[in-house]
């Protein structure tokens, strides 16, 4: 086993270990892949300011988000399918945070279900809803959220219609895969993770098959999904399911000031500033170089936090430094994941935290709670 040093250095074992479909699906952005590029590359022009001969005894990298301490501020963000990344791995991915005291997003498009999540760590975690047409199948889903203890609703807005993945549409993405001759021929050089898939009962979309109607197995499950995102969602639904949620709010997917502003009337705890990692609306900005107007229009009435794009620690300490009080990682531990399960995730927390720490005192900071914009050199059109 090669040494992992970097979040990078997973992607090799990743691509070796788990089906073509699943890598395909979670290192891909939509259309041209323009705006998933730039979710990395625009990070990469932010430079930074080096200073020295500062006292560095003591740092810390413990925050909060949403009130809740963590000992990094980065959540691992909630991503489809990761049960087919790893044998039940959301419940390692979700065990993995909660020993490094950081908060786990569970999926609504997960393959372990809410329950099963729940059962096996003994924190709250939080829970990402997909707005689905049918309303009784949503209120159960949140029912369901509140009887398992979430500690807070993410509430994606992004998604209402599906950014067209050439890459899924290409490999035919189906979970478990469906057997062709090229996944046969694939799945047979990837047999461990065959054999891993077996050995667990979790291999369809725990919180789905079984719960909504018709749904009785994963073949039914193809063409519901297709037709279930609400198209209708707006401003109006979304302060229902904030009444019926009743616990604290998550507005994830704000890419512009004049949503910002509507999430915070609405009375959002927190918003994420994101492009659902470059996978919906390609030819968006990235994130991190959104983040600055959406700061200036709602910084001082909503928790800001953001995602997409983020490698490292460094990523991390820019987004905070541009006034994000929380971050979130999603390719990131689904490469640690697919390489090297729960303790792929336990590494790439690692990785980013030693990371963060290290820049944050390079920078001659001590604290991630006082991080601004003076440890930054940002490029003129990030303004
Ligand atoms: C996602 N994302 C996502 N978001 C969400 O709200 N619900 C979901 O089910 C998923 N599923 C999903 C699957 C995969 C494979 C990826 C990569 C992403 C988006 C995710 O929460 C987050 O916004 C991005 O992953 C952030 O970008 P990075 O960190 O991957 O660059």
């Amino acid at each position: 086993m090669p040494v992992i040093t970097t979040i990078d250095d997973f992607k090799p074992i990743y691509r070796r270990r788990v089906p073509k479909m699943f890598y395909d699906y979670a290192e891909s952005g939509s259309w041209t892949e323009q705006t998933f590029r730039e979710n990395t590359s625009d990070f990469d022009k932010i430079r930074l300011r080096q200073r020295v001969a500062v006292d560095m005894e003591g740092r810390t990298t413990e925050s909060t988000m949403i009130g809740e301490p963590v000992a990094m501020p980065v959540a691992l963000a909630p991503v489809g399918l990761t049960g087919m990344q790893h044998a039940d791995g959301e419940i390692k991915a979700a065990r993995a945070a909660e020993k490094f005291g950081v908060p786990f997003t569970l999926s609504t498009m997960s393959i372990c279900s809410i329950e099963d999540v729940a059962t096996h760590t003994s924190k709250p975690f939080w829970f990402q809803l997909y707005v689905m047409r049918d309303e009784e199948y949503v209120a159960a889903l949140i029912q369901r959220a509140k009887d398992a203890g979430c500690s807070a609703m993410v509430l994606t807005l992004d998604l209402q219609i599906l950014g067209q993945r050439h890459k899924d549409l290409k490999n035919g993405l189906t979970a478990p895969p469906k057997l062709t001759p090229a996944t046969m021929l694939d799945l047979a050089t990837k047999w461990r993770w065959g054999m891993e898939m077996l050995q667990t009962k979790r291999r369809k979309f725990g919180n789905i098959v079984g719960h909504a109607k018709g749904v009785t197995d994963a073949s039914s499950l193809s063409s519901w999904t297709a037709e279930q995102f609400d198209p209708q969602l707006d401003w109006a639904k979304v302060a229902k399911l904030k009444e019926q949620w009743g616990g604290k709010l998550i507005l994830k997917g704000i890419l512009d000031a004049d949503d910002a502003r509507k999430a915070a009337e609405i009375g959002a705890d927190a918003i994420v500033v994101s492009n659902h990692g470059g996978r919906q609306l390609d030819g968006a900005l990235s994130s991190i170089r959104v983040l600055p107007s959406i700061v200036d229009a709602v910084g001082d009435k909503v928790e800001i936090h953001l995602d997409s794009g983020i490698r490292s620690g460094q990523d991390v300490l820019k987004a905070l430094a541009l006034g994000a009080k929380g971050t979130y990682i999603g390719r990131a531990f689904t490469y640690g994941l697919g390489a090297m399960g729960q303790r792929g995730v336990t590494t790439a927390l690692e990785i980013i935290h030693r990371e963060l720490d290290t820049t944050m005192a390079l920078c001659g900071r001590k604290d991630v709670k006082t991080l601004d914009r003076d440890v930054l050199l940002v490029p003129k059109d990030f303004e």
